[in-house]
């Protein structure tokens, strides 16, 4: 089974450019299933109601989430229905620890965790949290959405489940990594990059970035605006012998 899986995508624009590429796409590597992490779809943090059907529409059929994932709090009333999971290791009120997706006679399992080093968050243990779900998780494939900042970090969680999941994915930087490998029969990346303005700094506006690294300042950061735009992410092929190939597509909108 082909899949796409998306790093996070930054701004509602973007949502425009993977309706013009995301067919070409999905035909030119023979996709079966499109997955994405959509933690800064709507102004650059969160997930709107609005957006998430959006990226249905597109073919987009199960996504994971992150450090933002209640920056639209509005998530809380239609996440039981969706198809979304969001970081397990986090003790919210509100949980979604694994998300299934079928395809044909195949189920997909999909785990989102929370790096916790330099994330500001209170969090439980990403290591103990998939101990606790995996004997649980009833599927042909998981896949894990590491959201993180430390590549180490990132790099022991694929060690140390390699051969019991299917691919870890590194999120959260938004500047996709050259390391994609497989280990054990486990895909693995340390960063998927970003969908999002090329010109920009992680998706955000670049004067406003460099100002607040300037001043110290304070500043409400906006997403950058442009017609150039990235699309990264990788495509998994999970079979008998697992494979992941990086995609980092540079498009202009029309
Ligand atoms: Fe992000
Ligand atoms: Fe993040």
């Amino acid at each position: 089974m082909r899949i796409l899986y998306l790093g996070d995508i930054v701004g509602e624009k973007t949502i425009l450019a993977l309706k013009q590429e995301l067919a070409k796409i999905q035909k030119e590597y023979h996709i079966h299933l499109i997955l994405a992490n959509a933690e800064n779809t709507s102004g650059g943090k969160g997930l709107c109601y609005k957006h998430y059907k959006e990226l249905k529409s597109l073919g987009i059929v199960g996504m994971s989430m992150g450090n933002h994932t209640f920056s639209k709090s509005e998530i809380k009333e239609y996440l039981s229905e969706a198809s979304i999971c969001i970081p397990a290791n986090w003790n919210a009120e509100y949980k979604k620890d694994v998300l299934y997706i079928r395809y044909n006679d195949k189920k997909i399992a999909i785990v989102n965790l929370l790096g916790r080093i330099f994330m500001n968050t209170p969090l439980d243990c990403p290591f103990q949290t998939m101990e606790r779900l995996l004997p649980n998780i009833d599927a042909d494939y998981i896949i894990v959405d590491f959201h993180g900042e430390a590549t180490s970090e990132k790099k022991a969680f694929f060690y140390e489940f390699a051969g019991k999941v299917s691919a870890v994915l590194g999120t959260h930087t938004h500047i996709q990594t050259a390391d994609e490998q497989v280990y054990n029969n486990t895909c693995y990346i340390t960063d998927l990059g970003m969908c999002g303005v090329e010109h920009s700094i992680l998706g955000d506006n670049v004067e406003s970035v460099i100002k607040r690294f300037k001043t110290g300042v304070y500043e409400p950061l906006a997403v950058a605006s442009g017609k150039n735009f990235i699309i990264n992410g990788v495509i998994l092929d999970l079979k008998e012998k697992n494979e992941i190939e990086r995609i980092y597509k540079k498009i202009t909108l029309v």
